[in-house]
Protein backbone atom coordinates (compact mmCIF):
# COMPACT_ATOMS: atom_id res chain seq x y z
CA UNK A 1 0.00 0.00 0.00
CA UNK A 2 1.18 3.66 -0.62
CA UNK A 3 1.82 5.26 2.49
CA UNK A 4 0.41 8.72 1.64
CA UNK A 5 -0.08 9.94 5.07
CA UNK A 6 3.80 9.65 5.00
CA UNK A 7 4.58 12.05 1.68
CA UNK A 8 1.75 14.51 3.18
CA UNK A 9 3.54 15.03 6.67
CA UNK A 10 6.94 15.42 5.38
CA UNK A 11 7.23 18.61 3.46
CA UNK A 12 10.54 18.31 2.17
CA UNK A 13 9.54 14.78 0.55
CA UNK A 14 6.52 15.85 -0.94
CA UNK A 15 8.47 18.86 -2.38
CA UNK A 16 10.49 16.51 -3.87
CA UNK A 17 8.11 14.18 -5.07
CA UNK A 18 6.20 17.10 -6.30
CA UNK A 19 9.26 18.28 -8.28
CA UNK A 20 9.40 15.16 -10.30
CA UNK A 21 5.99 14.19 -11.44
CA UNK A 22 5.85 18.07 -12.86
CA UNK A 23 9.21 17.34 -14.55
CA UNK A 24 7.81 14.39 -16.38
CA UNK A 25 4.89 16.33 -17.83
CA UNK A 26 7.43 19.10 -18.48
CA UNK A 27 10.09 16.61 -20.36
CA UNK A 28 7.17 15.35 -22.30
CA UNK A 29 6.24 18.95 -23.40
CA UNK A 30 9.90 20.32 -24.20
CA UNK A 31 11.96 17.27 -25.69
CA UNK A 32 9.39 16.86 -28.39
CA UNK A 33 10.80 20.43 -29.18
CA UNK A 34 14.40 19.56 -29.51
CA UNK A 35 13.59 17.58 -32.55
CA UNK A 36 11.33 19.92 -34.48
CA UNK A 37 12.69 20.43 -37.52
CA UNK A 38 12.44 17.09 -38.35
CA UNK A 39 8.53 17.99 -38.55
CA UNK A 40 9.16 20.21 -41.38
CA UNK A 41 8.74 18.39 -44.63
CA UNK A 42 11.69 18.17 -46.83
CA UNK A 43 10.33 20.62 -50.15
CA UNK A 44 12.42 22.00 -53.21
CA UNK A 45 12.90 25.82 -53.72
CA UNK A 46 12.82 27.23 -50.79
CA UNK A 47 15.40 30.10 -50.13
CA UNK A 48 15.74 32.50 -48.19
CA UNK A 49 14.49 36.38 -48.76
CA UNK A 50 16.76 38.74 -50.82
CA UNK A 51 18.62 41.42 -48.25
CA UNK A 52 15.39 43.74 -50.68
CA UNK A 53 12.72 41.72 -49.83
CA UNK A 54 13.53 40.83 -45.55
CA UNK A 55 13.22 44.89 -45.82
CA UNK A 56 9.75 44.29 -47.44
CA UNK A 57 8.55 42.04 -44.71
CA UNK A 58 9.90 44.56 -41.97
CA UNK A 59 7.61 46.90 -43.38
CA UNK A 60 4.67 44.06 -43.66
CA UNK A 61 5.21 44.10 -39.86
CA UNK A 62 5.96 47.24 -39.44
CA UNK A 63 2.45 48.92 -40.75
CA UNK A 64 0.88 45.62 -39.21
CA UNK A 65 -0.79 43.95 -42.46
CA UNK A 66 -0.95 40.61 -40.36
CA UNK A 67 -3.74 42.44 -38.27
CA UNK A 68 -5.60 42.17 -41.38
CA UNK A 69 -4.24 39.49 -43.50
CA UNK A 70 -3.10 35.62 -42.68
CA UNK A 71 -0.37 33.88 -44.37
CA UNK A 72 -1.54 30.32 -43.97
CA UNK A 73 -4.17 28.78 -46.43
CA UNK A 74 -5.28 25.49 -44.45
CA UNK A 75 -6.11 22.08 -45.48
CA UNK A 76 -9.77 23.01 -46.23
CA UNK A 77 -11.91 22.51 -49.62
CA UNK A 78 -12.59 25.91 -49.90
CA UNK A 79 -9.16 27.74 -48.97
CA UNK A 80 -7.75 25.51 -51.50
CA UNK A 81 -10.11 26.15 -54.14
CA UNK A 82 -10.01 30.42 -53.38
CA UNK A 83 -6.10 30.67 -52.61
CA UNK A 84 -4.31 27.36 -53.88
CA UNK A 85 -2.09 24.77 -52.75
CA UNK A 86 -2.27 24.57 -48.70
CA UNK A 87 0.25 25.91 -46.95
CA UNK A 88 3.43 23.71 -45.76
CA UNK A 89 5.26 24.19 -42.88
CA UNK A 90 8.21 24.86 -44.71
CA UNK A 91 6.87 27.90 -46.89
CA UNK A 92 7.22 29.51 -42.93
CA UNK A 93 11.05 28.30 -42.28
CA UNK A 94 12.38 31.35 -42.93
CA UNK A 95 10.27 33.56 -41.46
CA UNK A 96 10.68 35.41 -37.66
CA UNK A 97 8.27 35.30 -36.90
CA UNK A 98 5.90 33.31 -38.80
CA UNK A 99 3.08 35.38 -40.53
CA UNK A 100 -0.02 32.74 -40.18
CA UNK A 101 -2.26 34.97 -38.41
CA UNK A 102 -5.16 34.39 -37.51
CA UNK A 103 -7.06 37.57 -38.42
CA UNK A 104 -8.49 37.56 -41.89
CA UNK A 105 -10.39 41.02 -42.37
CA UNK A 106 -9.10 41.22 -45.97
CA UNK A 107 -7.70 37.70 -48.15
CA UNK A 108 -4.89 35.23 -47.06
CA UNK A 109 -1.68 36.58 -48.81
CA UNK A 110 0.57 33.30 -48.51
CA UNK A 111 -0.17 32.49 -52.26
CA UNK A 112 -0.22 36.52 -53.53
CA UNK A 113 3.13 36.59 -55.60
CA UNK A 114 2.62 36.94 -59.12
CA UNK A 115 -1.27 37.22 -58.69
CA UNK A 116 -0.88 40.99 -59.43
CA UNK A 117 1.16 42.94 -61.59
CA UNK A 118 3.71 45.40 -59.57
CA UNK A 119 1.81 48.44 -60.71
CA UNK A 120 -1.60 46.75 -59.33
CA UNK A 121 0.19 46.29 -55.81
CA UNK A 122 1.63 49.91 -56.00
CA UNK A 123 -1.71 51.23 -56.98
CA UNK A 124 -3.33 49.51 -54.53
CA UNK A 125 -1.04 50.16 -52.02
CA UNK A 126 -1.21 53.74 -52.19
CA UNK A 127 -5.05 53.76 -52.41
CA UNK A 128 -6.69 50.50 -52.16
CA UNK A 129 -9.98 51.69 -53.51
CA UNK A 130 -8.24 52.62 -57.30
CA UNK A 131 -8.40 48.93 -57.75
CA UNK A 132 -10.95 47.29 -55.00
CA UNK A 133 -13.65 50.49 -55.19
CA UNK A 134 -15.43 48.58 -52.02
CA UNK A 135 -12.24 47.90 -50.07
CA UNK A 136 -11.91 48.77 -46.59
CA UNK A 137 -8.09 48.42 -46.33
CA UNK A 138 -5.92 51.70 -45.13
CA UNK A 139 -4.06 53.42 -47.95
CA UNK A 140 0.39 53.85 -47.39
CA UNK A 141 1.02 56.54 -49.83
CA UNK A 142 3.76 57.38 -47.90
CA UNK A 143 5.37 54.22 -48.80
CA UNK A 144 6.64 55.37 -52.18
CA UNK A 145 8.50 58.33 -50.52
CA UNK A 146 10.47 56.78 -48.14
CA UNK A 147 13.84 55.00 -48.40
CA UNK A 148 13.83 51.36 -47.39
CA UNK A 149 16.16 51.02 -44.53
CA UNK A 150 18.71 48.78 -47.10
CA UNK A 151 21.57 49.74 -45.21
CA UNK A 152 20.88 48.22 -42.08
CA UNK A 153 19.81 45.37 -43.73
CA UNK A 154 22.76 43.56 -43.39
CA UNK A 155 22.74 43.39 -39.33
CA UNK A 156 19.65 41.55 -39.53
CA UNK A 157 20.49 39.17 -41.95
CA UNK A 158 23.05 38.54 -39.33
CA UNK A 159 20.87 37.84 -36.80
CA UNK A 160 18.69 35.48 -38.73
CA UNK A 161 22.05 33.69 -39.43
CA UNK A 162 22.23 32.58 -35.81
CA UNK A 163 19.01 31.22 -35.34
CA UNK A 164 19.18 29.00 -38.58
CA UNK A 165 18.81 31.57 -41.67
CA UNK A 166 21.61 30.46 -44.43
CA UNK A 167 22.82 33.30 -45.63
CA UNK A 168 26.23 33.14 -46.37
CA UNK A 169 29.11 35.91 -45.57
CA UNK A 170 28.98 36.67 -49.42
CA UNK A 171 25.15 37.21 -48.90
CA UNK A 172 25.82 39.62 -46.28
CA UNK A 173 28.15 41.61 -47.60
CA UNK A 174 26.35 42.05 -50.49
CA UNK A 175 22.99 42.98 -48.89
CA UNK A 176 23.47 46.56 -49.92
CA UNK A 177 24.70 45.96 -53.70
CA UNK A 178 22.24 43.24 -53.97
CA UNK A 179 19.19 45.32 -53.15
CA UNK A 180 20.14 48.30 -55.57
CA UNK A 181 20.83 45.37 -58.18
CA UNK A 182 17.24 43.40 -57.43
CA UNK A 183 15.14 47.26 -57.59
CA UNK A 184 16.50 48.40 -60.62
CA UNK A 185 15.70 46.84 -64.38
CA UNK A 186 18.60 48.53 -65.91
CA UNK A 187 21.30 46.32 -64.27
CA UNK A 188 22.37 42.83 -64.99
CA UNK A 189 21.21 40.54 -61.84
CA UNK A 190 23.48 37.64 -62.96
CA UNK A 191 25.05 38.14 -59.16
CA UNK A 192 22.10 38.07 -57.89
CA UNK A 193 20.47 35.44 -59.18
CA UNK A 194 24.07 32.89 -58.37
CA UNK A 195 23.12 33.68 -54.25
CA UNK A 196 19.42 33.62 -54.45
CA UNK A 197 18.47 31.53 -57.48
CA UNK A 198 16.52 31.80 -60.20
CA UNK A 199 13.34 32.17 -58.55
CA UNK A 200 14.17 36.02 -57.98
CA UNK A 201 12.11 39.14 -59.51
CA UNK A 202 14.41 41.86 -60.39
CA UNK A 203 13.10 45.11 -62.01
CA UNK A 204 11.89 48.65 -60.91
CA UNK A 205 8.49 48.02 -58.40
CA UNK A 206 7.33 51.07 -58.10
CA UNK A 207 8.00 52.74 -61.51
CA UNK A 208 10.40 55.29 -59.64
CA UNK A 209 14.00 54.38 -61.05
CA UNK A 210 15.32 57.10 -58.72
CA UNK A 211 15.06 55.21 -55.74
CA UNK A 212 14.62 52.11 -53.57
CA UNK A 213 11.58 52.73 -51.96
CA UNK A 214 9.87 51.50 -49.12
CA UNK A 215 7.06 50.60 -51.74
CA UNK A 216 9.70 48.64 -53.65
CA UNK A 217 10.91 46.74 -51.14
CA UNK A 218 7.55 46.05 -50.00
CA UNK A 219 5.64 44.58 -53.32
CA UNK A 220 9.24 42.63 -54.31
CA UNK A 221 8.34 40.70 -50.70
CA UNK A 222 4.41 40.73 -51.54
CA UNK A 223 5.38 39.20 -55.28
CA UNK A 224 7.40 36.12 -53.59
CA UNK A 225 4.79 34.90 -51.13
CA UNK A 226 3.84 31.23 -52.37
CA UNK A 227 5.96 31.14 -55.54
CA UNK A 228 9.24 29.32 -54.05
CA UNK A 229 7.61 25.65 -53.82
CA UNK A 230 6.97 23.21 -57.10
CA UNK A 231 4.03 21.76 -55.72
CA UNK A 232 3.67 19.85 -59.37
CA UNK A 233 7.17 18.31 -58.12
CA UNK A 234 6.03 18.24 -54.18
CA UNK A 235 2.51 16.43 -55.03
CA UNK A 236 4.18 13.88 -57.00
CA UNK A 237 6.53 12.89 -54.20
CA UNK A 238 3.37 12.86 -51.39
CA UNK A 239 1.59 10.64 -54.08
CA UNK A 240 4.66 8.14 -54.00
CA UNK A 241 4.91 8.10 -50.79
CA UNK A 242 1.68 7.56 -49.66
CA UNK A 243 1.56 4.58 -52.44
CA UNK A 244 4.56 2.65 -50.21
C1 LIG B 1 -7.80 47.21 -41.88
C2 LIG B 1 -7.43 45.96 -42.47
C3 LIG B 1 -6.29 45.89 -43.46
C4 LIG B 1 -4.96 46.22 -43.27
C5 LIG B 1 -4.31 46.84 -42.03
C6 LIG B 1 -4.28 45.84 -44.48
N1 LIG B 1 -5.16 45.30 -45.37
FE1 LIG B 1 -4.71 44.51 -47.17
N2 LIG B 1 -6.66 44.14 -47.53
C7 LIG B 1 -7.69 44.39 -46.65
C8 LIG B 1 -8.96 44.08 -47.31
C9 LIG B 1 -10.34 44.24 -46.69
C10 LIG B 1 -8.65 43.62 -48.60
C11 LIG B 1 -9.64 43.17 -49.70
C12 LIG B 1 -10.04 44.37 -50.56
C13 LIG B 1 -8.88 44.86 -51.37
O1 LIG B 1 -8.38 44.13 -52.25
O2 LIG B 1 -8.45 46.00 -51.15
C14 LIG B 1 -7.21 43.66 -48.71
C15 LIG B 1 -6.48 43.24 -49.83
C16 LIG B 1 -5.11 43.18 -49.90
C17 LIG B 1 -4.37 42.61 -51.01
C18 LIG B 1 -4.97 41.94 -52.24
C19 LIG B 1 -5.15 40.47 -51.93
C20 LIG B 1 -5.83 39.69 -53.03
O3 LIG B 1 -5.53 38.48 -53.13
O4 LIG B 1 -6.65 40.27 -53.75
C21 LIG B 1 -3.05 42.77 -50.73
C22 LIG B 1 -1.88 42.33 -51.58
C23 LIG B 1 -2.96 43.44 -49.44
N3 LIG B 1 -4.23 43.66 -48.97
C24 LIG B 1 -1.77 43.79 -48.84
C25 LIG B 1 -1.70 44.48 -47.63
C26 LIG B 1 -0.46 44.96 -47.06
C27 LIG B 1 0.91 44.75 -47.66
C28 LIG B 1 -0.79 45.60 -45.91
C29 LIG B 1 0.13 46.34 -44.97
C30 LIG B 1 0.94 47.39 -45.56
C31 LIG B 1 -2.23 45.51 -45.75
N4 LIG B 1 -2.75 44.84 -46.81
C32 LIG B 1 -2.92 46.01 -44.68
C33 LIG B 1 -7.57 44.85 -45.37
C34 LIG B 1 -6.39 45.31 -44.79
Amino acid sequence: MFKHDKIERNSILLLILTVIVISIGGLVEITPLFRIETTIEKVDGMRPYTPLELAGSKIYKREGCYGCHSQQVRVLRDEVERYGHYSLAAESMYDYPFQWGSKRTGPDLARVGSKYSDQWHVRHLINPRDVVPESIMPGYKFLTERDAAISGIADDMEVLRKIGVPYSDEMIQNAVSDSLLQASSERDSAALIARYGKKINARDFDGNPNKVSEMDALVAYLQTLGTFVDFVKFDHVIKQENKK
